[in-house]
């Protein structure tokens, strides 16, 4: 494969890339990051010599053209985005610009380069929040975003799935829960408590903390997109005769990774307290989100289908964690 990586330097584009570089040596690998605050392009050092590195914007379409060309590129993995909450409550600007814009910019470039197939990152996050009573949301229920960075991403799926239908290009979305791991961005929930932990400071839990999230390692996730990635049918191509019912552009090709591990909030940071041996009055309640989702949950049996399956605990995962950023002395 000839793949274009973007925001490789982020969390989860940085363990995809250097998963895939290590496993796929032959593969051509191009990674493009404007390289944001969230960006740490030193993650990247020990594939180096494995992949090329561009700095520069997903909305720059000129270049995104060029680096399809130049590099032949047959596949993009979309991971770009402006991914904190928090942030577009404070200014939706810049999700607007990257989630939107920029989605619309690699899509007019694939529509120019018809073999290049897209696959385009989202989030649970799309569909608000669900209430304890409910069942995980499948991939063709409604969409109900709850914060302006919800609405962006929501707003990057709809004009990838008319792009499918317009211009019939090889797309697919996926949709994942909260990922968690090493090199995520200090603003998350879960590196937020391990760094004030560590420091003995006060930990901020918005409302009551018992907020539910459904965590899914890192790892897993990227085990998960190399699975989609490699099932041809996976992308929507109309040539292409399919034993998915659902082979139509649209929710046939929207794919749900998640692992089941449901938690509130709270357990979590008290989960995070007793693996570093720190008190759970660290805990302190402050002033809830605006907005702030009850829960998210989705349902991956599509993706699973396809053979991919979890293989890290939370309890696992999350002592990994912990343990890479108290290496990291954050
Ligand atoms: N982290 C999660 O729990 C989670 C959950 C669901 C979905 N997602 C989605 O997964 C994707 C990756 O998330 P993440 O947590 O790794 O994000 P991140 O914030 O850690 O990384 C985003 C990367 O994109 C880059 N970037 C931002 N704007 C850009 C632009 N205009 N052009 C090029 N690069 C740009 C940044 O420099 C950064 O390297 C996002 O699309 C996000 O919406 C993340």
């Amino acid at each position: 494969m000839n793949l274009l990586i973007t925001g490789g330097a982020g969390f989860i584009g940085s363990h995809f890339t250097l998963r895939h570089c290590k496993a796929n040596p032959r593969d051509t690998v191009v990674v493009l990051d404007k390289l944001t605050y969230a960006a740490d392009k030193t993650l990247l050092d020990p594939v180096a010599g494995m992949m090329t590195f561009v700095e520069g914007d997903i909305a720059d379409q000129a270049l995104v053209g060029r680096i399809v060309e130049d590099f032949k590129i047959d596949t993009i993995i979309n991971f770009a985005a402006e991914s904190h909450v928090d942030n577009s409550i404070n200014d939706a600007t810049p999700f607007l610009h990257t989630n939107v814009i920029g989605t619309q910019a690699l899509l007019e470039v694939v529509k120019t380069h018809p073999k290049v197939r897209l696959l385009h990152i989202s989030t649970d996050e799309v569909f608000g929040d669900i209430d304890d009573a409910m069942a995980p949301c499948k991939s063709g229920d409604a969409l109900f975003p709850s914060s302006p960075y919800a609405a962006s991403k929501a707003a990057a799926e709809m004009l990838v799935m008319a792009a499918m239908r317009t211009f019939r290009i090889h797309a697919c979305i996926t949709r994942c829960t909260n990922n968690y791991g090493p090199h995520q961005a200090a603003e998350k929930f879960i590196p937020t408590v391990i760094r004030h932990a560590l420091k003995d400071e006060k930990i901020p839990v918005y409302g009551d903390g018992r907020n539910k999230r459904d965590w899914l390692y890192v790892t897993d996730h990227c085990d998960a997109l190399e699975t989609i990635i490699a099932t041809p049918w996976a992308f929507w191509d109309p040539k292409v005769p399919s034993t998915n019912p659902r082979h139509e552009p649209g929710s046939g090709h929207i794919f749900h990774v998640s692992a089941n591990e449901e938690q509130e909030n709270i357990a979590v940071a008290k989960m995070i307290l007793d693996i570093l041996g720190k008190p759970h009055s660290l805990l302190s309640y402050v002033e809830d989100r605006l907005g702030h989702d009850w829960r998210y949950a989705l349902d991956s049996e599509n993706t699973r289908k396809l053979g991919w399956k979890p293989k890290v605990s939370f309890e696992e995962g999350l002592k990994q964690t912990v343990e890479w950023y108290r290496a990291k002395r954050v």
